[in-house]
């Protein structure tokens, strides 16, 4: 494969790439185990290998209530296929911020052949958006924003088809990560960014960062330029968000490891030889993805093979002090993060729930040792306490295994730098691809995106079930039940005692996606709460807002046909937690994956990020694709969520 058409590969079809299979198996050759669909939600079920069976569908309280009334305040919106953004009758939505646009009135103008160059490429609004939180304090309003991966075809010179060629090229895709803070305010001409505010930064990949936690100071985080292994540069493939009750914002590293290779054949010791492996470090000798190691030798493995260890992590920033250093909370452990969800318990525990985005890797959740106090000391609350992995249990139970030096035979900073680790010698349970975990404000329950896994039941040329990273067979479970699932599933548990720093919880499965109109039966064909008018693959993106209502956003296949006819372009959808009902409420331009969604102050305003549109939007026709945050409002500028 030439370098040039890496570049256009999903995270997941790289991996594939490197991490090949044995052999090929047609979706057709799967047989499909006798399932009632009309069963799912409120009864229980039997399918996939080995029949695992089904939670108790609807956890107790929230049985379907027949002729219960829509909550929703819309009408469906059809599924499309063009490149803009489309809202159903009585919404509008407009744009806030495209890539490029100035934080700062010294930036470099935005060209639409050519985008941004180098040269105050850290003073624009950056590419992919994703993750994102609104913070206020009297009438001031800051939006934080992810902006997870540049995509190298858009942002170098045309003719390097998205190689990086120089320092220079490095340096211009490390500029367009990281985090935006900016200040944003709505006028007469809507929502607008505040250029020049005192709070705009943007935080990158060279961005000083501070390394806390069990892990900080530790042999494996030291490098020839940090030799105290607790100052590292850079924050990375910063996907889904997060916040804190006291108000900083967490910006949670997802696929760092696609950043690092190395210019030499390696000769690697054990420890480092199972690190690079188990989280996916290329160990080849070849450009790569960004070609970082060819001209910065920090990302080189064969000259600094630490630094992967200090990516991987959640990270917080105070958006309300430009100067303050971002954290880097090694306690809550090294994987590929997707956002980061709080709660607290009934004695004022911090409690974050965290996903690990890969094909058969764990949930996970850190429960704080001290408690939260509104004006309080909260400098422990994300370095001291303990994290869990989740295992659930076919009954429709599950448990939050503590990661201790006892249990896993590692000690405290090897649990933070290898928690994939630490999570197999606990016998955690595999999932399928864990992506965002939201917490209900108005219940105590939680909700995870388990986006899809085509490797699920996959099996290798001499029969084996293809395994994940840690070599654990991925066989169908009870709430990864599909072999080959290409449509997704939303989990959702509630903890015992209504208290979600409780070990022991209750799970179901809140929807499965299919495509009924394919799969006449069968669990392709998605559970009861699927239907024609709302198909939908690949769930990812989820908030839950202030009135309950589950807002879940797709980053699946749009291409309209076969598996996905019906689907039609990335999309937003609306989900009751007590009916199940979802009805599509938002789609975005093809190409696109709609993620990142919060809300301004007054609760009108719905803020949405449009990641990689594969039109020319929004600017048209002979203008580059530029990922962008839209607000979404009432034409009566009513509620909003
Ligand atoms: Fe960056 Fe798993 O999404
Ligand atoms: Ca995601
Ligand atoms: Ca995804």
């Amino acid at each position: 494969m030439k370098d040039a058409d890496i570049q256009d590969l999903s995270f997941d079809d790289w991996d594939e790439l490197k991490f090949p299979r044995k052999t090929t198996q047609d979706f057709d050759e799967v047989v499909e185990r006798a399932i009632s669909r009309r069963g799912f939600l409120g009864s229980v079920l039997a399918f996939g290998s080995g029949a695992a069976v089904m939670g108790t569908g609807l956890l107790k309280g929230t049985t379907a209530m027949a002729g219960q009334s829509s909550r929703f305040a819309f009408d469906q919106l059809a599924p499309q296929t063009d490149g803009t953004v489309h809202v159903p009758d009585g919404y509008k939505w407009d744009v806030l911020v495209r890539w490029g646009d100035p934080l700062f009135s010294d930036a470099p103008e935005w060209d639409a052949t050519t985008g941004i160059p180098t040269e105050g490429s850290d003073r624009v609004f950056g590419e992919n958006t994703d993750g994102m939180e609104l913070f206020h304090k009297g009438g001031t309003e800051l939006l934080v924003v992810n902006s997870e991966y540049p995509n190298p075809k858009i942002n170098l010179a045309v003719e390097q088809e998205g190689a990086s060629m120089s320092a220079d090229d490095v340096v211009r895709l490390q500029n367009f990560q990281g985090v935006s803070v900016m200040e944003v305010t709505e006028g007469e001409n809507g929502w607008e960014v505040v250029v020049d505010s005192p709070y705009n930064r943007r935080i990158h990949h060279r961005t000083p960062m501070i390394i806390d936690g069990p892990a900080a100071g530790h042999d494996l985080l030291k490098t020839d330029d940090d030799p105290t292994g607790a100052a590292s540069l850079g924050t990375f493939n910063n996907c889904g968000s997060g916040r804190t009750p006291w108000g900083t914002y967490l910006t949670c590293e997802e696929n760092f490891n696609g950043y690092f290779g190395t210019t030499e054949e390696l000769s690697l010791d054990d420890v480092h030889a199972a690190s690079f492996k188990r989280y996916g470090v290329n160990t080849d000798v070849e450009p790569g993805r960004y070609n970082y190691h060819s001209f910065d030798a920090r990302f080189d493995i064969s000259k600094n093979p630490n630094e992967p260890h200090r990516a991987g992590y959640i990270v917080e920033i105070d958006p309300w002090n430009p100067d303050a250093t971002p954290v880097k909370h090694t306690a809550l452990g090294r994987f590929k993060h997707e956002n980061a969800a709080y709660a607290l318990s009934p004695e004022g525990q911090v409690v974050v729930y965290m996903g690990d985005d890969e094909r058969g890797e764990y949930m996970y959740k850190w429960v704080s040792r001290d408690i939260y106090v509104p004006g309080g000391d909260t400098s422990t609350l994300l370095s001291e306490g303990q994290l869990h992995v989740a295992k659930f249990n076919d009954d429709g139970t599950g448990i939050w295994i503590a990661l201790t030096p006892e249990d896993t035979g590692m000690t405290q900073a090897e649990i933070s730098v290898f928690t994939r680790m630490a999570g197999t010698a606990v016998s955690a349970t595999t999932m399928d691809r864990p992506e965002w975990i939201a917490v209900n404000p108005t219940a105590v329950e939680a909700y995870c995106c388990l986006t899809n896994n085509s490797r699920r039941g996959a099996t290798n040329d001499d029969g084996s079930i293809r395994t994940n990273a840690a070599g654990e067979p991925m066989v169908p479970n009870a709430p990864n039940p599909r072999e080959l699932n290409n449509y997704g599933q939303i989990v959702r548990w509630r903890p015992h005692n209504d208290d979600h720093g409780a070990s022991t919880f209750d799970w179901d499965l809140y929807v499965m996606a299919g495509n009924p109109t394919v799969h006449s039966d069968g669990p392709y064909a998605g559970s009861a709460n699927i239907n024609a008018g709302n198909l939908f693959n690949s769930p990812d993106g989820m908030q839950i807002d202030t009135t309950g209502l589950i807002w879940i956003q797709t980053d699946g296949d749009d291409d309209n046909e076969g598996d996905f006819a019906g689907m039609g372009n990335n999309q937003m959808l609306a989900g009751d937690p007590v009916t199940g009902e979802i009805r599509r409420f938002l789609t975005g331009p093809n190409g696109c994956e709609v993620t990142g969604l919060t809300w301004s102050a007054d609760r009108r305003t719905m803020f949405v990020g449009i990641q990689h549109p594969g039109s020319p939007f929004p600017d048209g026709e002979g203008s580059l694709p530029r990922s962008s945050i839209i607000a979404v409002k009432r034409d009566d500028n009513a509620l909003v969520g």
